[in-house]
């Protein structure tokens, strides 16, 4: 016979899923009854019920978390000759966007506790050429977002917010995506708030930005077949909008949860020469990932192969050392927190409903390696 694995998820989107089945798919024959597949009832009704939730004027549905960004960016008027002051330690689209609007992302250093741009790095940045600073809420903590717009009004520069992993997550008590001039989200299906398929949304409380974001999304119409500029297609799809409806009303519980996923693995980490991220305030951090600091990563990494416990390295490199942004100039050593931070992290399983006995697993397998 042989040996019971007991394997551990990286995540579990089914179970999830088996709860809202039944309530999605009414929604998706209503939908086909009523024949109104773009920019239907359901986008307009979650618009307003995001903004509401995170606190802003305007929610703008799109298709994905990237297109947000582009999307923004350019309503922000940034483009070629522009420097954007951005985190090297997130997901490549932080940066890439603002390559493709055709500016320049320049890239501070990040704090060894939270992960998010450290503000004196930030500071140091910004010439003449600086048009707008890129903080991106990493695994879910809330970037220093005080600090970052102090530096944006004495200096006069535009703040996008990347909260593709923060939905929830706030800062001095505003939920990020409320406090720069405007918030870029992806509903990505492993995010804290996750849909079926691809989607997006823009937060602003700036109504020239909310137009613009609009005719933007729209091939720049201004009504139909009056295009005043070129724009894309890029709309939140009315089904995935139904899904984001019924998930939006029990995400306090899934953020919940997942924070106390986070107090577990914490509890059991103390002691320990694993460092577990830090909350800078008990709401500043939602958990899209927990990610720890470990002694001999690789060895655990390899630990976790072989008891089939599901993990992401994220990041194993800095934006800024990326081939891509070679003709940048940074090199080994320019950066060195985030450097330090790519040869230690690890992200363990965490989502609501994780089962106590996976987490007890996967801290054994940590502490068999690290003791
Ligand atoms: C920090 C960050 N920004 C942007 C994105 C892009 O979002 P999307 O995959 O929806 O385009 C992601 C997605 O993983 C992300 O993690």
């Amino acid at each position: 016979m042989q040996p019971e694995v007991k394997s551990v998820p990286f995540l579990d989107l089914s179970s999830q899923y088996r709860g809202l089945e039944a309530e999605w798919f009414d929604a998706i024959r209503a939908t086909g009854a009523r024949g109104s597949f773009i920019l239907g009832p359901n986008v307009q009704a979650f618009e307003q019920e995001f903004a509401e939730y995170v606190g802003v004027k305007h929610a703008i549905g799109v298709a994905n978390g990237t297109d947000s960004l582009i999307l923004s960016l350019r309503a922000l008027g940034v483009g070629p000759g522009d420097e954007v002051i951005t985190t090297p330690w997130t997901f490549f689209a932080s940066a890439e966007t603002v390559s493709l609007v055709g500016a320049t992302p320049v890239f501070a250093d990040i704090r060894p506790d939270t992960f998010c741009l450290d503000p004196e790095s930030v500071e140091k940045c910004v010439t003449p050429r600086t048009k707008a600073i890129l903080p991106v809420h990493i695994f879910g903590h809330a970037a220093d977002m005080d600090a970052i717009m102090q530096i944006a009004r004495e200096r006069k520069l535009v703040v996008m917010e990347d909260c593709a992993q923060s939905f929830g997550a706030r800062s001095g008590g505003r939920v990020t995506g409320a406090i720069g001039d405007a918030g870029s989200f992806s509903f990505y299906p492993t995010k804290v708030l996750g849909c079926y398929g691809d989607g997006g949304m823009i937060t602003t409380n700036r109504d020239d930005l909310n137009e613009h974001i609009r005719r933007l999304r729209n091939h720049g119409a201004v009504r139909p077949f009056v295009h005043t500029e070129i724009g894309m297609n890029s709309r939140l799809d009315e089904i995935q909008a139904a899904l984001l409806r019924l998930k939006l009303r029990g995400i306090d519980q899934d953020i919940a949860a997942r924070r106390s996923v986070a107090a577990e693995y914490t509890r059991r980490f103390a002691g320990t020469p694993v460092r577990a991220p830090v909350a800078l305030a008990p709401d500043a951090h939602s958990y899209n990932l927990f990610t720890v600091r470990l002694p001999k990563r690789d060895a655990v990494r390899e630990a976790f192969v072989q008891a089939q416990i599901g993990h992401s390295l994220c990041y194993p490199q800095g934006l800024h050392l990326q081939d891509v942004y070679r003709h940048l100039g940074y090199k080994p050593g320019s950066l060195p927190v985030t450097e330090q931070a790519s040869s230690e992290v690890l992200s363990l399983p965490v989502y609501p409903g994780m089962p106590a006995g996976h987490i007890a697993r996967v801290c054994d397998v940590v502490r068999g390696v690290v003791g």
